[in-house]
């Protein structure tokens, strides 16, 4: 994937809290669709962007263990609202608040998903960023791939438990 030849740097671009950031995919999260708005902060053009997977602009700072929850709950056909790190062609980051929703044909089938992003408030960013980092660092420290994500799934659970909320209201609760 393209993004893995990209060196992260800290620099952070933003958008405005009017625009919306737009993406659809097919059923295995690749892109068939943009908007300009993605398009301009992701830095690649439309073409690099079509029909390739969603993680080309995967931030290395996301744990593994969101991108599960999130495909864990679109694919039982809900809802998900989530923060996201993102990094654009040159290396700069990107935070937005992600809502996905699966797309459906006449019949019921989910032939897709939507995600529409807007800029998060800075003290939502200030707490995520320390729970991911937190998460990350169970990932990282696992003597195996398949053992952290375990472990931080399950953190990510607690987390929630603990909240008495479920997924979506903490996160809209930030
Ligand atoms: C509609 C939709 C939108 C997504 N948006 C993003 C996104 O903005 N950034 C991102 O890193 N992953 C996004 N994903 C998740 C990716 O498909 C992928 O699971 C994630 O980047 C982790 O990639 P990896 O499993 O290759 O590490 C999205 C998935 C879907 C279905």
């Amino acid at each position: 994937m393209l993004a893995l030849n990209i060196t992260p740097i800290n620099k952070e671009k933003t958008f405005g809290e009017n625009e919306l950031i737009v993406s659809r995919t097919d059923t295995r999260g690749m892109i068939t669709y943009c908007n300009r708005t993605f398009i301009n902060i992701s830095g690649y053009s439309e073409l690099e962007l079509l029909r390739k997977p969603h993680s080309i602009i995967r931030h290395p700072d996301m744990p593994k263990a969101v991108f599960k929850l999130l495909w864990e709950t679109i694919s039982k056909n809900q809802e998900i609202f989530a923060y996201v790190k993102n990094m654009s062609k040159g290396g700069e980051y990107y935070w937005v608040l992600a809502h996905v929703t699966p797309t459906h044909d006449q019949s019921g089938t989910i032939i897709g998903y939507h995600s529409n992003r807007r800029r998060p408030k800075r003290n939502a960013i200030d707490t995520i960023s320390k729970i991911y980092a937190s998460l990350l660092d169970i990932e990282l420290k696992a003597s195996s791939t398949t053992t952290g994500l375990q472990k931080s799934y399950a953190e990510l659970n607690n987390i929630i438990s603990s909240s008495g909320k479920d997924y979506n209201e903490l996160i809209l609760s930030l």
